[in-house]
């Protein structure tokens, strides 16, 4: 089974729990890295705890969820094995896996439904790389 791993600072992590419920209805089990509660933190703590451990192969894929998402993305992808997704709905976190074989589905907690964050959810842990002229290009990123 996959284990997923979770990260957020303390605007995502309402979102965050929510995200665990649906994990758990789906089948799948989860490492959260934190943040655990709503007090003020700084997100790349938890961002970087994610990212080495979706790095290192000990989850295959993470959820990282900031306020705007713009934070905790800069720093998830400030690694290099890590391809972050800022997504807000469905069909973006579909062609994130499908065109960018995104590792980290990045939501914004502050930005997005209930509905509309468990449909990005489900299809990025749904969706698989098309591989073949998107190879090159993700390739092509770390500098
Ligand atoms: C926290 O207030 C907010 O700045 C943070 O969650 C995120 O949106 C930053 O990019």
């Amino acid at each position: 089974m996959k284990v997923i791993g979770l990260a957020s600072d303390h605007a995502g992590y309402p979102l965050k729990e929510q995200v665990k419920e649906w994990l758990t209805s789906m089948g799948y089990e989860y490492k959260d890295f934190g943040t655990n509660s709503t007090d003020s933190c700084n997100y790349p703590e938890f961002g970087h705890a994610l990212a080495q451990a979706v790095e290192s192969g000990e989850c295959p894929v993470g959820i990282a969820i900031c306020g705007t998402g713009n934070g905790i993305n800069m720093s998830v992808n400030h690694h290099k094995g890590i391809r972050g997704a800022l997504c807000w709905m469905p069909e973006i976190a579909a062609l994130a896996r499908q065109h960018n074989d995104a590792n980290i589905l990045v939501m914004p907690g502050r930005f997005i439904s209930e509905a509309a964050a468990k449909e990005c959810v489900e299809t990025f842990l749904a969706t698989e790389f098309e591989g073949g002229r998107h190879q090159a290009r993700i390739d092509a990123i770390p500098c």
